[in-house]
């Protein structure tokens, strides 16, 4: 049997999903020693674990050439839906929040107002629900930048410990949305693997639970 094919988000989810693995007893030591190496088998082989940035394991996914991925709410919010959304795995929480730099009044006056972010289509959908138009510039890193040369009002960007707003004098104006990571499945492979699947699913939720 093929092994289940998963696609991990490179950096801290893929630790925290590795993490998840080995308390499951899954043997994860290959990906411990992965090197420079993309794809890897966890356990004896039933799993592979393919290694990719955030956006792409929702590519990979969507197209069926992995089964199962862990990616951020974030990712998802920002990138689609054309797959099943199985579990939040409780790890990799931050969450989206409008900022500006401190004491600018955001909502005051009548001009349209410029936000920079990352994520275009989060932005968009927050600011359509008020009904409040804006101007949103897409920028690919470092958002809290904008505001402060003056590319921007404000920024619509991911929170974590909020160590970086406060550095750069930045406050949060709005919480748009709370963030963690997802176990997210590929619509054919959950009905052509269910039983699979759905074990593995079943494993880490006991696990997750336990906290
Ligand atoms: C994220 C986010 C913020 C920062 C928030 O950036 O875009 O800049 O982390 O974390 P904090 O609230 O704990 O300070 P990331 O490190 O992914 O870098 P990038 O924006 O340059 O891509």
């Amino acid at each position: 049997m093929k092994p289940l094919r998963i696609a991990l988000t490179k950096g801290r989810l893929e630790k925290d999903t590795v993490e998840l693995f080995e308390k499951i007893g899954y043997n994860c030591e290959q990906v411990h020693n992965k090197g420079r190496k993309l794809i890897l088998p966890v356990g004896n082989g039933e799993i592979e674990v393919v290694l990719a940035k955030a956006a792409d394991v929702i590519t990979y996914v969507e197209n069926g050439v992995c089964d199962l991925g862990v990616v951020g709410k974030d990712t998802i919010l920002e990138n689609g839906t054309s797959f099943y959304e199985l579990l939040d795995l409780g790890f990799g929480k931050c969450k989206f929040a409008l900022a500006c730099k401190k004491g600018y009044d955001f909502y005051s006056g009548y001009k349209e107002k410029t936000i920079a972010t990352k994520y275009p289509n989060v932005t968009r959908a927050f600011f359509e629900e008020k009904g409040m138009d804006v101007r949103v510039i897409k920028i690919e890193g470092s958002v809290e930048l904008a505001p402060l040369v003056g590319l921007a009002d404000g920024i619509v960007d991911i929170v974590e410990t909020g160590s970086t707003l406060k550095a750069n004098n930045l406050e949060v104006i709005e919480w748009v949305t709370d963030i963690s990571a997802r176990l997210i499945a590929n619509i054919a492979s959950l009905k052509l693997r269910k039983q699979e699947i759905e074990q593995l699913q079943k494993k880490m939720q006991e696990e997750i639970s336990k906290n």
